[in-house]
């Protein structure tokens, strides 16, 4: 029995997708790891920007600009208050998580040198992997893995000895993407910190579970993007202390992002302009904060103990199949499970899934070393939201049977 706060039914009633058949069954959505679905909340915002006020903004003196603009600047805010951060300028609206961690890998570019250190954690996202290795090959920097282990947490005595005065920065999701891992940053912030090193948290998988307080954590950069928290997608955040934003050098150049230009010389704008060259996703930073609100409005401390509820009834029944096994154990975890079972490719079993009705995700997850670490193909993952049920769980659990009668 799940008791929840919650009333499920009338939140279900927010999201029209999820009334919707696929292959003549009732949609049960369990990939909210990949995105998140949105509700008619939201839509409405989108929906109300395009019929009213669409504008370019920073730009216009005419009215329609002038709304755009506060309504801009009004979800900046949003995002400032929701993460606690301290001023509104260290809010950067990038189009998403890859976005912001390219921008900053990119401005490390003059701060690290041939020798330096930089720590990645085992159970990253190629999107915090990849433009790591990317600075390393223009610096001579040395990119240095923090262990995990079976269970998929991090190894933090590893994590530790690693740490010296040659390391110069440290990544790290909050929450793995593919294990469901919810990763001790402060501990790793505090430890990094002491040596002098400088850390970006991809918060991209902890967004819809786990309210961040940027100032509580004292972390450099930490990145997200909207649509993981029921916003639309190509739109993101990268929170980044104003001290470490005007010691970056912009990232792209353009419309936007300067004082002043002339043949001979640019000067930059003020931040957070300084990394928003061109015209923005106007709409999509609008309903960001939207997303925000209509999240809040339900409450983070109470779908944290929903989707709790909903993984502990998950990954027992699964577990009781035969032959299948979950990766991912750790102690603290948000609501992802990833298994497999023997003797079948996890790909047959999420097609037989989507045949189903259920949509999963297979594969590596865009986190190959992790499936090497376990030395497996992919998994199957199912992500659950705040609306999810668990008749959905058991949906989910008849057709992983179904699936392995019919593979095996
Ligand atoms: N990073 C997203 C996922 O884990 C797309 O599925």
């Amino acid at each position: 029995m799940i008791q929840t706060a919650l009333d499920i039914e009338t939140i279900r009633k927010d999201f029209p997708i999820l009334n919707r058949k696929v292959n003549g069954k009732p949609l049960v959505y369990l990939d909210n790891a990949a995105t998140s679905q949105t509700p008619q909340q939201v839509i409405d915002v989108i929906v109300d920007y395009y019929q009213n006020y669409n504008a370019n903004i920073h730009r216009g003196v005419h009215s329609l600009s002038q709304e755009a603009t506060d309504a801009y600047e009004a979800a900046r805010i949003k995002i400032q208050k929701h993460y606690n951060i301290a001023k509104t300028h260290e809010v950067i609206l990038t189009s998403g998580t890859t976005h912001s961690i390219n921008l900053v890998a990119n401005g490390f570019t003059s701060f690290v040198k041939k020798g330096d250190e930089i720590l990645v954690s085992a159970m990253e996202h190629h999107s915090n992997i990849v433009p790591w290795q990317m600075l390393c090959e223009r610096t001579g920097a040395i990119l240095k893995v923090i262990p995990m282990n079976q269970n998929g947490e991090l190894v933090m005595e590893a994590f530790h000895d690693l740490l010296s005065d040659k390391t110069k920065m440290v990544f790290c999701n909050h929450v793995s993407n593919a294990l469901g891992t919810v990763n001790p940053i402060k501990e790793i912030i505090e430890a990094s910190h002491k040596v002098g090193a400088a850390v970006l948290v991809d918060g991209a998988q902890a967004a819809p579970h786990i309210k961040a307080d940027m100032q509580a954590l004292d972390v450099d950069f930490y990145t997200v993007s909207a649509h993981k928290v029921c916003g639309p997608t190509g739109v993101g955040m990268l929170y980044g202390k104003e001290e470490w934003l005007n010691k970056l050098p912009p990232y792209q150049g353009g419309g936007e992002m300067i004082a002043e230009v002339t043949f001979e010389k640019t000067t930059y704008a003020d931040l957070p302009h300084k990394f928003e060259a061109g015209t923005p996703n106007i709409c999509g930073g609008i309903a960001f904060g939207a997303a925000l609100d209509y999240m809040n409005s339900i409450g983070f401390d109470a779908i944290a103990q929903y989707e709790e509820e909903l993984l502990q009834y998950a990954t027992a029944q699964l577990l009781a199949i035969d032959g299948l096994k979950i990766y991912g154990t750790a102690k603290n975890k948000t609501s992802v499970i990833s298994f497999n079972i023997d003797g079948i490719h996890p790909y047959d079993i999420g097609t037989i899934l989507d045949k189903l009705g259920i949509a999963v995700r297979t594969g590596h997850h865009c986190a190959q070393p992790i499936m090497d670490f376990y030395k497996i193909p992919g998994t199957v993952r199912a992500s659950f939201s705040f609306y999810n049920t668990k008749e959905e769980v058991d949906v989910l659990v008849e057709g992983v049977k179904r699936a392995r009668n019919m593979l095996l």
